[in-house]
């Protein structure tokens, strides 16, 4: 059990009282590795989350004091606590259709207007830029399917991208326990999904869906971003919510140029895109169209 004892703002006190030593200071350098890593703002209201959190890695390492550990975790080349101090203060939540609406939009206002273009050779790129372990990108592939069952033949790519290494290898590896399946159409399960040999508890996303998306590391807040586009859609849900409103922005700033006109951005349900960002004009619930023509 822990108890906060004083204000973010008391640098040398105690914060948490706990297992470990934890001082306001220590929440501080936290917050600002983190939001230098990612572009994840972490109000003073998160300090027992963060203690709870990291903990678990204090632990694990021998170390007696929050102190220890931010000198540790801080040295320049120490990529890999790093990476885990991410995962530990970041949420992977998702699941399959989660938002459904968001899939019923993409298929009849992205992909059915296209449909002949694309069976006739036309180029399809969809993103999913925070992708977690999969869920999100299977679920776009499906509905792709939904249109183009043979889209295996296509010209059809799904890119999924997230910072979190773990989740992007389940995305590749793209076996599912039973329970993860619960948003899935009863016929779309039958469709889709095959009984994991290995593991009869285990689901595996069908080749045909596995075949079109491809898992990338990308950090939405790293200093370059390798892909050229154009995207007919994007999904970045859920994601920014974690980031302060400058680097919200940034991220949709640097979308625009990256979506066909007429192509759509999908945002998670508590998520804007603010009338700043011209290149994009509202377009159905926490949906918006690149403006210009497709
Ligand atoms: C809550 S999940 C959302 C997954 C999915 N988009 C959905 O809505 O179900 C948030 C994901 O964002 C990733 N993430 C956090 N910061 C990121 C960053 N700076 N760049 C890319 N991905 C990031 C996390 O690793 C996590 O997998």
């Amino acid at each position: 059990m822990t108890t906060p004892v004083s204000p973010v703002s008391d640098r040398r006190e105690t914060l948490v009282e706990g297992e470990f030593a934890f001082t306001g200071a220590d929440f501080k350098r936290i917050a600002a590795l983190l939001y230098e890593q990612a572009g994840i703002s972490l109000p003073d209201s998160k300090a027992t989350l963060v203690y709870s959190r990291l903990a678990k890695r204090l632990r694990a390492l021998g170390m007696k004091t929050f102190g220890e550990y931010c000198a540790f975790v801080a040295q320049e080349n120490n990529v890999e606590e790093q990476q885990n101090m991410l995962r530990a203060l970041t949420t992977n939540v998702t699941r399959f259709f989660r938002e459904p609406h968001h899939f019923d939009d993409l298929r009849a206002s992205v992909l059915e207007p296209i449909a002949d273009q694309v069976r006739a050779g036309r180029r399809l790129r969809l993103w999913s830029a925070a992708s977690s372990s999969g869920q999100e990108p299977y679920s776009m592939a499906f509905t792709v399917l939904s249109v183009w069952p043979n889209a295996a033949e296509l010209d059809i790519r799904i890119l999924g991208t997230d910072i979190d290494t773990n989740v992007l290898a389940t995305g590749r590896a793209a076996v599912y326990d039973e329970a993860l399946l619960e948003g899935v159409p009863a016929s779309m399960r039958s469709q889709y999904f095959e009984r994991d040999p290995s593991d009869r508890r285990n689901w595996r996303v069908c080749e045909a869906a596995r075949q079109m998306v491809a898992f990338r590391e990308l950090n939405l807040n790293g200093p370059t971003w390798p892909m050229k586009g154009p995207f007919d859609a994007i999904f970045c849900r859920n994601v920014v919510i974690y980031f302060d409103e400058p680097t919200q922005e940034r991220v949709w700033q640097r979308f625009a140029p990256l979506v066909a006109p007429g192509g759509k951005l999908y945002v998670g349900h508590s998520e804007r895109v603010g009338a700043s960002v011209r290149a994009f004009e509202s377009a159905g619930l926490t949906a918006y169209r690149k403006v210009g023509g497709r």
